[in-house]
Parts: structure tokens; C-alpha cells; sequence
């Protein structure tokens, strides 16, 4: 009797150890092809052509934050690309120089506007409506944002930070969007590239409303994305580790962090490929950004990377805050 109860026991651990196994092995499996599903995008799987948005063929790209950093090199490559271009963005100076080196550089058209999204000014968004309206726009790239200028806590953040981002990060974003999609989807054609963090994938303490305004990119690009991808628009979210500009102040390349160049490049080749996103509308295509995404999310647990990044802000405070006081102390000394 002994022997038979020991027996079915053994046969229950046997069936039940299997079975782990079994769902242990399904979900390794299910990670490990999902991973390399994120190697084949970025390495091997090309993205829509541009053309399919009139590149060559007249149409216009409209970048916004154009003048500096990621939204200078969507100039310069989508002119490449043989696109006509309006920058838009804070200094006229800046604009102005950059549209007649593009000119020069790639025989196309550019027009600028000169406007500081920050005062969110009706006349401001009526007269690059009109301009606008002058042009047939193929490509809007959701560039410009704006970030808490050191690590805050959000208690002490300046009310002014506060609203520059809500205004520039989102309103911004809606209101230039709502400019060219009446033309967009009469055309049938067009895409909307929105410039998001991971950030926004991950909750950043101390870049409290930096790190919401791109979550908030986040979800609007997958509703607008599937709203208008009946009328021929392309909607993508375009998620963003670390690149080499003035608002990561970070000047030194790495594997991590791209200068802007080959950051641009991925983002134009993979149009429509998801690399290491895994929201619908949305592309993380830069090779070590979309793994870093991936692992992101299939690595460790939320709360894991938000206390990481918690550490991370602590310690960039610190530094900023120390900089800070040696800034005050020789402006001190030369008065
Ligand atoms: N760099 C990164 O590590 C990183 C990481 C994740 C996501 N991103 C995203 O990538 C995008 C571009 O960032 P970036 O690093 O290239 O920034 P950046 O180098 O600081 O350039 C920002 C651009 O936006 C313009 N701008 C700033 N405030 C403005 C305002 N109030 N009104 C009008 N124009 C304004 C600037 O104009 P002026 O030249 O006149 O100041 C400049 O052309 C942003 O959406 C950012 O959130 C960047």
C-alpha cells in the first residue's frame, strides 16, 4: 500500500515538475523571441520609404524645435531626403542661419517661424497656421520640449518650469498637430513623428513633470495613431534614451548615447518598425536604445527601474546643485 502511495506521489511531482518546466521554458521562450524579434527590427527589417510622404516630390516637413539638437539633424536629414522645409522653433537667429545652410546644402526651399511656445500665444499659432497653409505638408516632427532645468523635487519646482512644460510639451504638440492634419488627411497622406523619453516609460523622480508630459505623448500617439490610420496618416511615438545634445548636457558619444546624427538616421530608415517598442504607434529604433527598451520592460519590475532612476536623478541633483554653488561663488568673487 506504502509503495503505491509513494508511487502516485512521485508521478504527481514528476506531472507537476514537467509541467513548471513546460511554462518555464514557454515563457523563456516567449522573452528570448521577442528579443531577437527587436534584433531583427533594428538590424534587418526596413522601414516605409519616405517618398510614400512626397519626399522628392515638393512636400514640406515641418519641425518644430528645429533650430539645436535632435530637431536641427531631422533638418538636415529629411533635406537630405529631398523634402522642403518650415523650422520652427525660439531664435530667429538660429533659424534664419540653418534655413540657408540648407538651401545651400541641398537645394530645397525652407521657410522659419520664430516663436516661443512657452507664452502659448493665440497670433503666434495663427500666423504658422497661415504659413501653414501655404504649403502641402508630408512630414510634422513633434520635436520641441522643454525639461526642468536640474533635477527638482516637484514641492520646490518653479511654478514657471511647471507651466513651460504643460505648455510646450503638450499644448504645443496638440495645437501644431491640429495645424497640419485637416491637409494630411485630405491628402491621404502624412506622418507625425512625436519625440518621447523613456521618461515617459518609465516614471522619472525629480523630472516629475517632464517625465509625465512623455507618457502623456505616449498615449496620445497611440490614440491619435489608430484614429487616423483609416486616412493615410502615419502616427509614430518615437521613444528616446539618452542622445548628445544641450538638453541631456551629456558631449561625449557612447554605445548608450548617440550624437544626433545616427540617432536621426535610425529614426528616418525605420519608419513604421517597431524595434524595442512594444506600444502599438510607437518605435524605439535606435539599435541599443530598443534594447535597453526591451529590457525595460522584460527585465526587473517597474518599480525596480523607477527607484534606478530615483538613484540616478538623487545623484545628477547633487552634482548640479554642487555646480550651482561653485557658479554662485565665482560670480561672487568678480564683483
Ligand atoms: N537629448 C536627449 O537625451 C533626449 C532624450 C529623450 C527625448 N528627447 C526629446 O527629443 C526632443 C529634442 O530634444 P533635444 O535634446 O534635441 O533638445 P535641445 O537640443 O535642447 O533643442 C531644443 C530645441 O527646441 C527649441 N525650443 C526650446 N524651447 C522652446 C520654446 N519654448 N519655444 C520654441 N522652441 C523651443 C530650441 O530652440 P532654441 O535653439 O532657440 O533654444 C531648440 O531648437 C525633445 O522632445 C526631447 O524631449 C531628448
Amino acid at each position: 500500500m506504502d509503495l503505491i502511495t509513494n508511487l502516485q506521489t512521485d508521478k504527481a511531482l514528476l506531472t507537476a515538475t514537467a509541467i513548471l518546466g513546460l511554462v518555464g521554458l514557454m515563457f523563456v521562450a516567449t522573452k528570448a523571441v521577442g528579443f531577437l524579434g527587436v534584433l531583427f527590427d533594428v538590424f534587418v527589417k526596413p522601414g516605409v520609404s519616405l517618398t510614400t510622404f512626397g519626399a522628392g516630390k515638393g512636400a514640406w516637413a515641418v519641425i518644430t524645435g528645429a533650430s539645436d539638437g535632435i530637431g536641427k539633424e531631422f533638418a538636415h536629414q529629411l533635406a537630405q531626403k529631398r523634402f522642403n522645409i518650415l523650422l520652427v522653433s525660439r531664435t530667429a537667429s538660429k533659424l534664419d542661419k540653418l534655413a540657408q545652410e540648407l538651401q545651400q546644402k541641398y537645394s530645397i526651399k525652407t521657410k522659419t517661424y520664430a516663436m516661443d511656445f512657452t507664452k502659448g500665444d493665440a497670433a503666434d499659432y495663427k500666423r504658422l497656421a497661415a504659413t501653414i497653409d501655404t504649403i502641402k505638408v508630408g512630414v510634422l516632427v513633434n520635436n520641441v520640449a522643454t525639461n526642468h532645468e536640474i533635477p527638482t523635487p516637484f514641492a520646490e519646482e518653479e511654478e514657471r518650469v511647471l507651466d513651460g512644460i504643460v505648455e510646450v510639451n503638450i499644448h504645443a504638440t496638440l495645437k501644431v498637430t491640429r495645424l497640419v492634419l485637416p491637409q494630411m488627411t485630405t491628402n491621404r497622406t502624412g506622418l507625425i513623428l512625436n519625440l518621447g523619453s523613456f521618461a515617459g516609460t518609465v516614471a522619472t523622480p525629480y523630472l516629475s513633470a517632464y517625465s509625465a508630459s512623455k507618457a502623456f505623448l505616449a498615449t496620445w500617439s497611440q490614440a491619435v495613431g489608430a484614429e487616423l490610420a483609416p486616412s493615410g496618416v502615419v502616427v509614430e511615438h518615437i521613444n528616446t534614451y539618452f542622445v548628445v545634445t544641450a538638453m541631456s548636457k551629456i558631449r561625449k558619444p557612447s554605445f548608450l548615447i548617440p550624437l544626433p546624427k545616427p540617432y536621426v538616421a535610425s529614426v528616418l530608415s525605420k519608419i513604421g518598425v517597431q524595434g524595442g517598442a512594444s506600444i502599438p504607434y510607437g518605435s524605439t529604433p535606435y539599435f541599443s536604445h530598443a534594447v535597453a527598451n526591451w529590457a525595460l520592460e522584460n527585465v526587473f519590475t517597474t518599480r525596480f527601474w523607477v527607484n534606478y532612476n530615483l538613484s540616478l536623478q538623487t545623484d545628477i541633483r547633487k552634482r548640479a546643485l554642487r555646480k550651482r554653488e561653485r557658479e554662485a561663488a565665482a560670480k561672487a568673487k568678480t564683483q
